[in-house]
């Protein structure tokens, strides 16, 4: 896609400028703040507004509060770690259009920084309710996008206020952008993308999309379940997500038609009836009782040697449960390989960057997406309202 006119040519010496994060953030039991990427990888704009001399009213969502004030979605935990990134502090507002965040606008000095409460506090937040975003538009002068993570969104904040103020792309959603383009059209071939991941339904649309766009397409995780059963595997007490089996023929005719290779687990890490460790079953047929959970050494292998060749590589939903020590080896063992293997390596998806981190096979990656949902639309080609509407440099 074409790049967006950039925060950089905007010209924001004592304006007030509007900034959509995505500070919807991974908390502990306590609410403070878990993972701090997408707050940090909006430091970048947020700096340079501040030495530009902007006045910077910066604009989130946190959860799902469902449009009615919840104590446990506040921003507060949230505005105490980015004060400190920031090194001075964010003072939050405690509405969002009210009369705290009007007075807190007013306050403000050029190079500062207000934060106002959850914008999905409001029910026309998410309803792009067009009084709303009016009122929220007449807080600033000028709009920065930087929530990549919420672009898929047509909300208030997202649609609303930008169609009512002169809009610029902020340094992250231009990464982004960079970034997550080649995936859609002009990857360097060969093209692997590998898949794994819980929900079979929610996967199907993105997965389709790869057909005629990668030469390989690796399939794993929970995701591989309804393919293998179609083939006659005998999965045991397997959870398998049901009615998907005209879907799984027609995938593989639309496949052979656009010339993807697919590829599917040959073996598969198990739990046994009783529990205990995991264990390997050489092929696809389980024992009574017995629950899949990572895909087998066969598995790994014959994954291994697909990206070994490959230039481009994109990796969404872990290959078994990797939660779980006796289900990681697989996501665990692929990465490390791919971490040895020269191309363009990215993932994208909420628990795919989580879970290799986590595995410490982060490094398999030269770009890791801010985005969940988002990525995954962008990168199946999708027009992202939140993106849609901002103008072309
Ligand atoms: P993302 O959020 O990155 O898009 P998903 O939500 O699709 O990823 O998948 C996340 C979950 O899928 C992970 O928590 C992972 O452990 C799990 N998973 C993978 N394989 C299995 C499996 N066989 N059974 C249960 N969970 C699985
Ligand atoms: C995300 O975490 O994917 C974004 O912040 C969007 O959140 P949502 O799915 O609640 O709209
Ligand atoms: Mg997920």
């Amino acid at each position: 896609m074409p790049g967006k006119r950039s925060v950089t040519e905007a010209s924001v010496k004592g304006r007030r400028v509007l900034v959509r994060v995505d500070f919807n953030v991974p908390q502990h039991p306590d609410g403070s703040v878990a993972d701090d990427r997408r707050i940090v990888e909006a430091l970048p704009t947020l700096k340079h507004l501040e030495a530009a001399g902007a006045k910077t009213i910066l604009l989130s969502h946190l959860g799902r509060p469902d449009g009615r004030r919840d104590p446990k979605f506040s921003l507060r935990p949230v505005v105490h770690r980015l004060s400190a990134l920031l090194g001075q502090p964010v003072p939050l507002a405690d509405d969002i259009v009210g009369i705290h965040a009007i007075e807190g606008v007013t306050r403000l000095a050029s190079g500062g920084f207000l934060m106002l409460e959850n914008l999905r506090f409001h029910p026309g937040e998410e309803s792009n309710d067009p009084a709303f975003a009016a009122q929220l538009a007449r807080l600033g002068d000028l709009f920065v996008e930087e929530a990549f993570g919420a672009v898929h969104r047509a909300h208030a904040s997202t649609v609303g206020v930008p169609k009512r103020l002169p809009s610029y792309a902020g340094l992250l959603v231009e990464k982004e952008i960079r970034a997550l383009t080649p995936l859609v059209h002009g990857a360097e071939k060969p093209y692997v993308a590998m898949m794994g991941g819980a929900k079979v339904a929610d996967k199907l649309p993105l997965l389709a999309s790869f057909l005629g766009r990668v030469d390989t397409l690796l399939i794993g995780g929970a995701l591989a379940f309804p393919f293998l059963a179609a083939d006659g595997a005998n999965l045991g007490a397997t959870g398998v997500e049901l009615g998907l089996e005209g879907v799984v023929q027609e995938f593989r005719d639309a496949a052979r038609s656009a010339g993807t290779a697919l590829q599917f687990p040959t073996d598969l890490v198990y739990e046994p009836a009783d529990g205990g460790d995991g264990v390997v079953a050489t092929g696809t047929d389980l024992p009574a009782g017995a629950k899949a959970f990572d895909i087998g050494p066969a598995t790994r292998a014959s994954f291994l040697k697909a990206l070994a060749g490959s230039k481009t590589v994109f990796w969404n939903g872990p290959l078994g449960l990797a939660e779980d020590p006796r289900f990681a080896a697989g996501t665990r063992e692929v990465l490390a390989g791919l971490a040895g293997i020269p191309g363009f390596h990215v993932s994208a998806g909420g628990d795919s960057a989580r879970v290799a981190e986590a595995l410490g096979v982060g490094g398999a990656f030269q770009f890791v997406s801010t985005g969940g949902g988002a990525a995954l639309e962008f990168v199946q080609g999708a027009a992202l309202p939140g993106l849609v509407v901002l103008p072309d440099a």
